[in-house]
């Protein structure tokens, strides 16, 4: 039998954020100041299931290492606390602070529990801290937005300096109506209604964890848009939990969306692809992104795992983790700005080159790489030219015990499979044969995403880090991220060709 340890040590992952201990979900309160990054996540403190809803604290200097503190904001008799934002009250319009010392004031959910007279309902409150995040005080006059919902929830707050003037804004949900209701504020207490958006796009689940944010096209600050951010579950991409975004403006008053397709409750099916995707994979749910990030750079981190199976993934005494930091920007596409997104890579500076390859013909079928170019924490960047050689990519967490086998179709021996096929135009990652994946009957699955080549091209950015695939594709235009659960034995790496015709362009490995 595996101990605690042994565990831990299996599948605990070195570069993304999971607590010591017990189970978290939500990223909240990612906001950075005096040099810190902090995050706030819904933690349970006494369990590695759902419950106890409270805000866990780390922090990192660099985004890659991560000290874990203290609950920060524990739930108790009257009210779980669930998801939210946080701000750094520069001009002390609180009043929790001082102008020379600025208060963090977290803006979350009340989700009254049965010891409430509000018990059912879910409103809005604050806490603040004055000592840079270590302790945090309930605000005595909360909760500051009540709308006397059940569903209304997740606020994310920023400070609005436009045209309409200077003031706090909330984006935050009626989940189960699919709308994103937005409110102003002058000193976080007190707060009007601005405008609903919504429903529209994917609706197949409730709407959760909104996020609202201005961004540069093409890095010209005199064209902006604003990218609406809107988490749903079920009702992603990949099934389950998943993150649309919606591109437009937004006035100080209503963000009028130029990305709408449809816009009603009833799910379209048929549309899905059509929608903008923060990720096509099962892992990436409740992303949002940090507040007083200086040089205008905009980093979202989701939470890397999906309700429809949350509470089943292996664990032995902790339970999820984060993605990576990534950093998002839009950029013209066929004549209209998406968002692409690159991790802050923790291999930067710290890792070391073990493979390089350069261009070469593919030989159909498999080909090993040799046995030290392998592990559990890699990044791997590669380039192919498909030409017509059907389905082409890498072999990821093979099982070693089966490298002679060339066949690519094989089945049995442990693999996750990234694919670009140049018949269907579609990168995939197939981890239905990853290891263990029997813990619930919906994770074994194949993710998929239209991907134009470009010059003949695919270019594949990945991190793998023990329990989790990362795939950033053509510069991060579109990613795929999942989990995954493989024996610690299963490393190795192997170039994939169906048929005749492919070219690697290039290949890195760094560990
Ligand atoms: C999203 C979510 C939020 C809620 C929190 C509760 O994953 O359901 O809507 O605030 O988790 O833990």
């Amino acid at each position: 039998m595996n101990t605690t340890a042994d565990l831990d040590c299996r599948y605990r992952p070195k570069w993304h954020y999971s607590a010591q201990r017990n189970w978290l979900n939500d990223p909240n309160g990612l906001v950075y100041s005096n040099g810190v990054y902090h995050l706030f996540y819904q933690h349970n403190p006494d369990g590695d299931t759902w419950g106890n809803m409270s805000w866990g604290h780390a922090t990192s200097a660099d985004l890659h290492h991560w000290a874990e503190h203290p609950v920060a904001i524990p739930c108790d008799e009257q009210e779980s606390i669930y998801s939210g934002s946080a701000v750094v009250d520069v001009h002390n319009t609180s009043g929790f602070g001082t102008p020379d010392n600025p208060p963090l004031v977290a803006i979350y959910t009340s989700a009254y529990t049965s010891g409430s007279p509000l018990a059912g309902l879910q409103a809005q409150s604050l806490a603040y801290s004055t000592d840079d995040g270590t302790t945090w005080m309930k605000y005595s006059g909360n909760p500051v937005l009540d709308r006397t919902s059940a569903d209304f929830r997740d606020p994310k707050v920023f400070w609005y300096d436009g045209d309409a003037g200077s003031y706090w804004v909330m984006v935050a949900v009626e989940a189960a109506r699919r709308e994103v209701v937005l409110y102003s504020s002058p000193d976080l207490l007190s707060w009007e209604y601005l405008s609903t958006f919504g429903p529209a796009n994917a609706t197949g689940g409730v709407w959760e964890c909104p996020d609202l944010f201005e961004l540069p096209v093409d890095g010209d600050a005199s064209n902006t848009r604003w990218v609406l951010v809107v988490n749903l579950s079920p009702g992603g991409i990949a099934g389950g939990s998943g993150g649309q975004y919606f591109i437009g403006t937004f006035d100080g008053v209503t963000f009028h969306s130029e990305t709408t397709v449809t816009e009603s409750v009833q799910a379209d099916d048929t549309r899905m692809a059509d929608y903008s995707w923060l990720d096509w994979g099962r892992d990436y749910y409740a992303a949002v992104s940090f507040n007083n990030i200086p040089d205008g750079r905009r980093l979202m981190i989701g939470w890397m795992n999906n309700w429809q199976y949350a509470a089943a993934t292996p664990s032995d005494g902790w339970r999820s983790a984060m993605s990576l930091a990534r950093e998002v920007k839009l950029v013209s596409r066929s004549g209209r700005p998406v968002l692409v997104q690159e991790a802050i890579d923790p291999f930067e500076g710290h890792g070391t080159e073990n493979l390089t390859l350069g261009r070469q013909r593919l030989n159909p079928g498999l080909t090993w790489l040799p046995d030290d170019v392998s592990g559990e924490i890699l990044r791997i960047d590669a380039e192919f030219e498909p030409g017509p050689a059907g389905r082409v990519g890498i072999v990821l967490r093979g099982d070693p015990q089966r490298k002679a086998g060339s066949d690519v179709s094989s089945a049995g021996a442990e693999r996750t499979v990234l694919a670009y096929d140049s018949a269907t135009g579609e990168l995939s990652l197939d981890r239905t044969e990853s290891g263990n994946v029997g813990f619930h009957k919906t994770f074994p699955s194949v993710e998929r995403v239209a991907v134009p080549l470009e010059d003949g091209r695919i270019r594949l950015r990945m991190f793998l880090d023990r329990c989790s695939v990362e795939v950033f594709a053509q510069d991060g235009t579109a990613t795929i991220t999942d989990q995954i659960f493989p024996a610690d034995t299963s490393t190795a790496l192997a170039l994939l060709a169906e048929g005749e015709g492919a070219t690697l362009v290039s290949f890195t490995v760094v560990h």
